[in-house]
């Protein structure tokens, strides 16, 4: 921990870890280097054929009777939280992949959580999600990374390997309430910001408030969209499952908007971290996959009544 706060300390003071930081080639509010640049750029990955995020076309949607629900493991444990990280390009918590993971769900295996982290726009009136659903797009987006538990907890090592099922991503979609503070746990959550509103400061005072669970309050976590993908920022690695949910979590508006007012953009710490989402890509041959709807049961009953009915006039 103290390596820790002296790296961060560095990093905060040295020039030339400052100018390491700002020469990044990629950003999202510049036009020398938001993402319409970055195929030009990382001309080896972010201009690939299964890049992300997409907007989900529901009537292209096809069903998948294997998409299973999901066991998550520690997801109810309020010690998982390390820490949180303004990285000038999202707001990060780091996670205790010795206590969370993920499997089901149609995974190939178990996958070790690291970390989540927020894509949003500018408040609650201007949406920053970056899947979206038939053009919508929502308030903001959560993303919680988990890797395969083959790769030993390293990311790196399974974007290294170009696994194209190394990284499983759970993505949530956030929408605005006209409630105030509520939920709880994101009012803890948001109630952090303002101590890591410049680029590259981190807090680690986050354990035992809450849990992802509690975050997550509302969603149906059995329905969901399955597509391969990427990374949605540089270099966009084809290396993720994305499971991105239908259900929304509802979040106050007065708690979105803590994102976009508090938070500071890296390489330009005067200009508020405001619109960090990719845009949407083209889906090329890839298909959108969920579970099978309720119709068919429905449908299996109409048959059934009309079997019946029938058999009435014999
Ligand atoms: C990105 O920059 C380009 C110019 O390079 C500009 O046309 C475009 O509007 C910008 N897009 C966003 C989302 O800022
Ligand atoms: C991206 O790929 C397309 C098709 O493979 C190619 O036409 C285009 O020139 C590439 N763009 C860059 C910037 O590499
Ligand atoms: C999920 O957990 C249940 C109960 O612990 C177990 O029976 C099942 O095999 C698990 N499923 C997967 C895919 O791990
Ligand atoms: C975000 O919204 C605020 C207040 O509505 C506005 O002043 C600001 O210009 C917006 N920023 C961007 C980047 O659109
Ligand atoms: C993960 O750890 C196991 C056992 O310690 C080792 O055999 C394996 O090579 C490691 N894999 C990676 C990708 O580091
Ligand atoms: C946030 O910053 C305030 C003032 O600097 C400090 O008193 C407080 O302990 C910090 N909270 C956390 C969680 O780090
Ligand atoms: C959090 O709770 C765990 C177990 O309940 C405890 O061991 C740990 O010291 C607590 N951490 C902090 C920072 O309070
Ligand atoms: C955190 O979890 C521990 C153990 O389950 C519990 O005793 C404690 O009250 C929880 N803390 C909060 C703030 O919920
Ligand atoms: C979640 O959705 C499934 C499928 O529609 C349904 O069977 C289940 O009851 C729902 N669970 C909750 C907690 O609402
Ligand atoms: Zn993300």
């Amino acid at each position: 921990m103290i390596v820790f706060l002296v790296i961060f300390l560095a990093a905060l003071l040295c020039p030339s870890v400052h100018s390491e930081e700002s020469s990044e080639k990629w950003c999202y509010h510049e036009p020398s280097c938001n993402f319409s640049t970055w195929p030009q750029t990382y001309p080896q990955s972010c201009n690939g054929s299964r890049q992300s995020p997409i907007n989900i076309v529901t009537a292209s949607v096809q069903e998948n009777p294997s998409l299973s629900s999901f066991n998550f493991t520690g997801f109810d444990d309020n010690s998982t939280f390390k820490s949180i990280t303004n990285t000038g390009e999202s707001v990060v918590v780091g996670l205790d992949d010795h206590k969370m993971s993920v499997q089901g769900g149609d995974l190939p295996g178990l996958y070790n959580t690291k970390q989540f982290h927020i894509h949003w726009g500018n408040g609650s009136s201007s949406p920053g999600s970056e899947h979206t659903v038939d053009g919508k797009r929502y308030s903001m987006e959560l993303h919680i990374v988990n890797v395969h538990s083959k790769y030993n907890g390293s990311v790196d090592a399974a974007l290294a390997a170009k696994d194209s099922t190394g990284v499983a991503v759970l993505g949530f979609f956030i929408e605005g309430t006209n409630e105030q503070n509520k939920p709880k746990s994101w009012d803890i959550l948001t109630s952090f910001l303002t101590n890591i509103s410049s680029p590259a400061s981190s807090t680690l005072n986050v354990m035992n408030q809450t849990t992802m669970d509690s975050l997550l309050e509302g969603v149906n976590r059995t329905k969901y969209y399955r597509y391969q993908g990427s990374l949605t920022i540089p270099d966009c690695t084809e290396a993720v499952i994305w499971t991105v949910f239908k259900d929304p979590i509802k979040v106050s508006q007065d708690l979105i908007n803590r994102f976009s007012t508090t938070t500071f953009f890296k390489g330009s710490p005067s200009v508020l971290m405001t619109n960090i989402f990719r845009g949407v890509q083209p889906l090329n041959d890839r298909v959108v996959t969920s579970q099978p709807s309720a119709a068919p049961t429905h449908t299996t009953s109409i048959i059934t009544l009309l079997l019946l009915s029938s058999l009435c006039w014999l």
